[in-house]
């Protein structure tokens, strides 16, 4: 799943993964501090990064598919918002250091190695006492096959995340099955695994 592979999904027409933001998200965004920079890692089409912005947040939304980013800038126009987007490779991408007082992942979906060199620097780039909030699919997810990557490589599990964020001054990382209806690439029961972390 290259930025090939992500330029043509997103360029079909209509919101792959709805308009709509994630339901993790927008039940927990409540934990973000009341005001701030937000980063949006991964955030393809923008629905995450627009419900941000639309709750007052100073959004910057990083992806490496500019269709995907052109749609963003259209939800965010349709919302009366603002979002930064910016078009990068997240392997190479500089998060900065203590700059954001919140991210959001959700659903991205990448090599162990730049799993590993995100979380890295997503610790660093927070400021102290920001908050990174994530959902992805487990491995688990495979034997649902109602969306996400199909190789287990790609997928998470808990042991990977509690050593990715024992760094951090307070975790909550949890396993859910529950059922998801984003767009048409993410629909049914799915197991995914749930990140509330701040520094
Ligand atoms: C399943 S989509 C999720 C999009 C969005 N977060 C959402 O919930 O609607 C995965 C996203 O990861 C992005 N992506 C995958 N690998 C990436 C990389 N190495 N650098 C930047 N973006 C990447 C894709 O372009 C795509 O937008």
């Amino acid at each position: 799943m290259d930025k090939t592979f992500w330029n043509e999904r997103f360029a079909e027409p209509g919101y792959m993964y709805g308009n709509q933001p994630n339901d993790f998200l927008k039940e927990h965004a409540y934990v973000l501090k009341e005001s701030g920079k937000v980063l949006c890692l991964a955030e393809g089409e923008g629905r995450n990064a627009v419900f941000l912005a639309s709750l007052g947040y100073d959004v910057s939304s990083v992806d490496f598919s500019d269709s995907g980013l052109k749609k963003t800038q259209i939800l965010a126009t349709e919302h009366n918002v603002s979002v930064r987007t910016v078009c990068a490779d997240l392997i190479d991408y500089n998060l900065q250091q203590e700059a954001w007082d919140g991210m959001v992942m959700i659903f991205g979906h990448f090599s162990k190695e730049l799993r590993t060199s995100l979380f890295q620097r997503i610790e660093s780039g927070l400021k102290k006492g920001g908050t990174f909030l994530m959902e992805v699919y487990a491995k688990e997810q495979l034997s649902h096959g109602t969306g996400g990557p199909k190789s287990i490589e790609f997928l998470y599990d808990q042991l990977e995340l509690e050593e990715a964020f024992r760094g951090f001054s307070k975790v909550a990382i949890q396993a859910v099955t529950r059922e998801i209806k984003e767009g048409i690439y993410h629909h049914g029961i799915s197991s995914t695994l749930q990140v509330i972390a701040t520094k």
